[in-house]
Formats: structure tokens, C-alpha cells, sequence
């Protein structure tokens, strides 16, 4: 548990703990910090942002006009900051933070504590993907919750008229696997998350290495993201292609920690639509979570849209967001968010000589993040989900809901309609300042020709309030719908 104790200022006393992921904003900003202060000049409206992960934590100075200092060493804050920066008088913006560091912006000074509440210990014992759900909550018919909190899915409607069986689920996921390594170090230079118990040592791979999983021949490297990658493998029992991605721990993982995190996924891994990428399966090895997934041949959508740029037209790209919305709306119904939408994470697979889009990682990141196992993601220098992130994410982290993958899926097509973000371009920390700060250009002022009708569709489902988009997928698609009846598209 990580724990925020102010010691000094108008709200000294006040505590803030933390059991799992979340964000801590300060500033002057009322109805969007968590601890918000009025009545010093020298905070900021949104002064500081931490993002916490037990055992991580991470503070991001947010461009305040004084800067936030971490044990008396200024770190960010405006005006010839790299100047300053670069004669080391002042730190970067972003800061890992250690138990019992001290903060102070403005007149408030925090203090941060870290507490270790049970022992965590290693676990080499592998699994089959956990088929029981026996346990799992009763349906509530709430969605407006985050992915884990949700009521599993009615299974006996995932099939029918939106599945498909292309490639059967593969019985044995986890086999014998022959890799292994161990934890990573804590941010706080002790020794939480790790334990001596492990039985086998760590070997990571080298760049160019193939993993080593039993059932699957290695054969591409596919990509990288900010917290995986993934390969191309060939089934070894009927030689069908798949996508499979390994996620790293940052922690030892307990076989607790382990077998809730499997079951969450197996939820969401049945999820069937021909719009979203099927999963198989998941497994661990030693700290490294793998997850067997459908593979898509076509790469990512954005990348097919670039190499036909000549005839792009708006035809194809409201048919292409129809069909995601379809896949995405499908989720929502069931409960689900993805949370993390973004152009990387819309791929096309070519399905008899035609080119279906489909969304991939179903809450798989989110989820890593949410166990703990990714550390701090949002504050992290590789973070290529900023751009598509809505502000509720950073003000409001446990609400996310259906209406923050409309945004984040209008993000993504609008980058990939006019080559920009909606906020804009700026990179680095200030990716974080722009979310809370920045506002959405209408798209039409990038590319004035492009079609007004899918433009305001874009442009509703980009409002930076929620309340003002579409509050789910099948609502942005009804709308995408009138737009395109109109046109004859459909
Ligand atoms: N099922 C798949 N089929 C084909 N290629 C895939 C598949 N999944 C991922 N890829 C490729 O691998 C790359 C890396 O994917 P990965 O999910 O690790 O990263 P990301 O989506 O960029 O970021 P994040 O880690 O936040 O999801 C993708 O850009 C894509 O090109
Ligand atoms: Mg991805």
C-alpha cells in the first residue's frame, strides 16, 4: 500500500492511500484534483500528477510555474527548464519516488510511505487456463465500472449471429513452456515484490532470440509495445498461425495474483465477434504472462490506410469504424471496456479476400496494469497511449466507462484521417499537461474537405466532457449509421 500524508499547509493532515493503481492530481483546479488548494498562489491549477502502482510510484510535474521540489531538488516547472535542466540545477519533470521522500509545492509539503502488508512469494507452478468461474460476482447489469469490477459476461449469448470459429480454441495453452526469469527490482531499492524462494534463475531474452514455448514454432518478431511483445508462431499440431504476446511482471507474481489476473482474462477471452481479435488462450512462465491470440496478417489498420493514402476515401473509413463500433459495441454490452483504444491496438486480418478490422488487447493492458504487474505505464516515457487518452482517465481513474473507448477510438481515427492528435502534438510530459488542459480542434480544421457528416461524428464522440459524447459504441454507431444510410454506404 502506498500511503500520501501532508505534513505542512492548509490541509495538513489529510492522508491518501492507495491499495492499487491509481492517479493523485494536485493543483488549484477544484472539481478536477483530488487534493486542490485555492488559496496559495504558488501551486498551479494542475500542479503535480502521481501515479501509483504499489510498489511503484511515480511523480510527473505537470508544467506548474514554480515547479514541485522532491527532497528540497526542484523538478520541472516552466520558463528555460532545459536550460536549467541541462546545468543540473533542475530535475526532470518525472521522478520515481521512494519511501519516505518528501514533496512540496507551493506551501504543502507530502510525504510518501510505502507499506508492505503481506509477504508476496514466487511461484513457478504452471497452469491451464483457468476454466472456473464459480466464484465470480453475480451480474449487477451496472456497466459504468471499470473492467475488473464487472459482472462476467452471459455466456450463453456469446454465440449466434456476431461469432466466428475460424481457428478452434486451442485445448492445451500452457503445455510444458521452457522459459523462465525472475522479479524485477522494486522502485523503492528494497525488496517487496521479490523472494529468494525462486527455483529457477532468470535468463531474459537476447534481441533476435525466439521465446521457447511447447505446441508453437517461433517465426517473427511482430512488434513491441510500451509493456510487451509480440511474435508470429505457427501451431505446431496443425501448423494455423498466432499472434502470441508476452507481457513481463515488474513484480514476483503471486499464485493468487496469478490465477485472479488468468481468470479476468478468460472472461474477456471468450468474447467472439469477427470485429474484435480472438484470444486462445494465456499462461505464465516464471514472471512472464503469454497470451495466444488470433493472428491478423494485415498488421495495423493505420498502416493499410497509409499504403492506399491515394484512394482513401470517407467510404472506407466509416465502413471500417462501423465495423469496429459493431465489435466494440458487442463488449460494451457485455460489460466490457478496453481502455486502452488506439491505432496500434485496431488491426485487419484478410478474411476471404477481404479485409476485416478488428480490435485487439480487450483490457489486456489495462487489466496488467490494474494487477499490478506493469508498474506505472501512464507516467512512462514510451506511453503511446496519451494521445487517445480522455481526460476522466487522469481525473477520475476507477470510472472509466464505455463512453472513454468512444473517445479513444475517435482519437485513434481521427490521427489516422488527418496525421494529427486531436490536442495536439506536444511530446514528453506535456502529453499529460495537454489531456487535462487541451482542447480538441475540430477535425474539419485539419482537413477541410474531409466529409462534415463522419466529421461531426468524430468531433461528438472527442468532447472532452463525457456527458457530451456518445455514452457507449452502439450510440456512436447509430449515429455513424444515419450518416452513411444518407450516403448509401450501407
Ligand atoms: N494479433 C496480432 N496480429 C498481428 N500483429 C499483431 C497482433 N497483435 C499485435 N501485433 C503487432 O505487434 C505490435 C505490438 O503490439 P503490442 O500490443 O505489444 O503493442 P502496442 O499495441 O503498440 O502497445 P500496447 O503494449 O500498449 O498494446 C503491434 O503494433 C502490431 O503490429
Ligand atoms: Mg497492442
Amino acid at each position: 500500500m502506498i500511503r500520501i500524508e501532508i505534513k505542512k499547509g492548509p490541509m495538513e493532515g489529510q492522508v491518501f492511500e492507495f491499495e492499487g493503481h491509481d492517479i493523485f492530481l494536485f493543483g488549484r483546479d477544484e472539481q478536477h484534483c483530488h487534493a486542490s488548494i485555492q488559496e496559495d498562489p504558488f501551486v498551479s491549477r494542475h500542479h503535480f500528477l502521481m501515479e501509483v502502482n504499489p510498489p511503484f510510484s511515480r511523480l510527473c510535474d505537470l508544467g506548474s510555474r514554480n515547479g514541485t521540489f522532491v527532497n528540497g531538488k526542484k523538478h520541472g516547472g516552466r520558463v528555460t527548464f532545459a536550460k536549467l535542466e541541462s546545468e543540473g540545477k533542475v530535475g526532470p519533470p518525472v521522478v520515481d519516488l521512494c519511501h519516505g521522500d518528501v514533496i512540496t509545492a507551493g506551501k504543502t509539503v507530502f510525504q510518501i510511505f510505502l507499506e508492505q502488508k503481506k509477504p508476496v512469494t514466487a511461484t513457478m507452478v504452471f497452469d491451464r487456463f483457468p476454466e472456473d468461474e464459480s466464484d465470480s460476482p453475480e451480474p449487477t447489469g451496472d456497466i459504468r465500472r471499470t473492467i475488473t469490477e464487472l459482472p462476467p459476461p452471459d455466456l450463453s449469448q456469446n454465440i449466434g449471429r456476431q461469432t466466428i470459429q475460424e481457428i478452434d480454441e486451442i485445448a492445451q495453452v500452457a503445455g510444458r513452456a521452457t522459459m523462465v526469469e525472475g522479479s524485477g527490482s522494486g522502485a523503492f531499492g528494497s525488496q517487496v515484490g521479490q523472494t529468494g524462494t525462486t527455483d529457477q534463475v532468470a535468463s531474459e531474452r537476447r534481441p533476435g532470440e525466439f521465446p521457447v514455448l511447447d505446441g508453437y514454432k517461433f517465426q517473427e518478431f511482430l512488434g513491441a509495445g510500451g509493456i510487451g511483445e509480440v511474435y508470429l508462431a505457427h501451431r505446431s499440431i496443425d501448423n494455423s498461425p498466432v499472434a502470441v504476446k508476452f507481457l513481463r511482471s515488474r513484480i514476483s507474481v503471486t499464485r493468487q495474483a496469478r490465477t485472479d489476473f488468468l481468470k479476468g482474462k478468460s472472461i474477456s477471452g471468450r468474447l467472439r465477434h469477427r470485429n474484435i481479435v480472438q484470444s486462445y488462450g494465456a499462461g505464465i512462465v516464471g514472471n512472464e504472462f503469454y497470451f495466444i491470440n488470433e493472428y491478423c496478417d494485415g498488421g495495423p489498420l493505420a498502416k493499410l490506410f497509409r499504403e492506399r493514402k491515394s484512394n482513401i476515401q470517407a467510404k472506407h473509413i466509416a465502413v471500417s469504424l462501423y465495423l469496429l463500433l459493431d465489435g466494440l459495441a458487442f463488449a460494451h454490452e457485455k460489460g466490457l471496456v478496453h481502455r486502452d483504444l488506439k491505432p496500434s491496438n485496431l488491426l485487419a486480418a484478410k478474411r476471404n479476400n477481404r479485409w476485416i478490422p478488428k480490435i485487439s488487447d480487450f483490457g489486456l493492458n489495462k487489466d496488467f496494469e490494474k494487477a499490478g504487474f506493469s508498474g506505472l505505464t501512464t507516467t512512462g516515457t514510451n506511453s503511446g497511449s496519451l494521445p487517445y487518452m480522455p481526460r476522466e482517465v487522469l481525473t477520475d481513474y476507477k470510472y472509466v466507462n464505455p463512453a472513454s473507448d468512444v473517445f479513444s477510438l475517435a482519437a485513434s481515427f481521427y490521427r489516422m484521417i488527418t496525421g494529427r492528435y486531436p490536442r495536439g502534438d506536444q511530446k514528453g510530459s506535456d502529453s499529460l499537461a495537454l489531456i487535462l488542459n487541451g482542447e480538441v480542434q475540430p477535425l474539419r480544421n485539419h482537413f477541410p474537405g474531409f466529409h462534415s457528416g463522419l466529421a461531426d461524428v468524430l468531433d461528438t464522440s472527442l468532447q472532452t466532457e463525457c456527458c457530451e459524447r456518445y455514452p457507449n459504441a452502439r450510440e456512436m454507431q447509430n449515429a455513424l449509421r444515419v450518416v452513411m444510410n444518407k450516403e448509401g454506404w450501407l
